[in-house]
């Protein structure tokens, strides 16, 4: 079973600029909530309590700020700074320690998942023995992503990144499974061209060894990655769209703890203090009656 989970939440924010001139992108809006609260919503989905996030060097404070060492949300959370964006692999060099001899789990920070069973995928998925797992999801552009080919089954046969002329619509998103081996595996990883360590190298490593598998999003699931200023944009209307629909909020992560009773009623209620007067709060108010 995976216990720990990383999100990594450094980057440049080159593509968002100049609104991550002053702010991480990870915490900038994604309508009502600071973006890192859906990707974290995943990993306590998946029942992952145990959290190390990689920030850039300077900014610990600002994600200190809104989720401290976690225990309001009833997680523990930790942080490591990056001291410059050496790539999504150097995740598991810096969290050395974090993981020690244990399996992990990493999403990165400006991915959005959603959707139908998605709660019971991630359950699936943090049962991993050994290997990896990735979760795989269709896109109209294969030449923007890194693309999965698949062959009978779950087993990935190739991956290639941004390939022009694909067969396959399979892109890679930002959630992985690993197992221990993802450590000496980073290790051994050189930087590329553009001088960073590439998640897909990691990825092929354990291809070669067989023991490269994906799991489906599937057509009921929402993948955005919010990197772009458009995908970002989009995002927000997505998550607002649903919100006030059926009323009930997306990534809202002292509902998740309270429904998994990783924390009480008086919890929730110094979570509305924390917050103030606000809508977050007043239906965090609506949990609690
Ligand atoms: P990217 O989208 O590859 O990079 P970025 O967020 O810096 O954006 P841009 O390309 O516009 O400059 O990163 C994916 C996620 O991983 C994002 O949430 C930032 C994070 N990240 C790190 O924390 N450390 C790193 O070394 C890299 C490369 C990314």
């Amino acid at each position: 079973m995976i216990k720990k989970g990383i999100i990594l939440a450094g980057g440049y924010g080159t593509r968002m600029s100049p609104l991550t001139k002053a702010v991480n992108k990870q915490l900038l809006p994604i309508y009502d909530k600071p973006l890192i609260f859906y990707p974290l919503s995943i990993l306590m989905l998946a029942g992952i309590k145990n959290i190390l996030i990689v920030v850039n060097k300077g900014q610990l404070n600002q994600f200190k700020k809104i989720l401290q060492n976690g225990k309001r949300i009833g997680i523990n959370i930790s942080y490591i700074e990056q001291s410059k964006p050496r790539g999504l692999p150097d995740a598991f060099i810096l969290g050395e320690k974090f993981i020690g001899k244990d399996k992990v789990a990493m999403v990165l920070g400006d991915n959005f998942f959603y959707g139908q069973s998605l709660t019971k995928k991630l359950k699936d998925c943090v049962k991993l023995n050994t290997g990896c797992k990735i979760l795989v999801h269709p896109v109209v552009r294969p030449e923007l992503y890194g693309i999965a080919n698949i062959k009978k089954g779950k087993k990935i046969v190739s991956i290639k990144e941004k390939p022009k002329n694909s067969k396959s619509n399979l892109a890679i998103t930002g959630l992985y499974f690993f197992d221990n081996k993802v450590i000496e595996y980073s290790k051994a990883l050189r930087p590329s061209k553009r001088n960073e360590l590439e998640i897909v190298d990691l990825l092929n490593k354990y291809r070669k060894k067989n023991s490269l598998r994906a799991e489906f999003l599937g057509r009921g699931g929402a993948w955005l990655d919010t990197g772009s200023m458009e995908d970002y944009y989009n995002t927000s209307i997505f998550v607002s769209s649903l919100e006030n629909r059926q009323g009930l909020k997306i990534a809202c992560l002292e509902e998740i703890a309270l429904n998994y009773n990783w924390i009480n009623r008086n919890k929730i209620k110094e979570s509305i203090n924390f917050y103030g007067n606000c809508n977050y709060s007043n239906y965090l108010k609506k949990l609690i009656k």
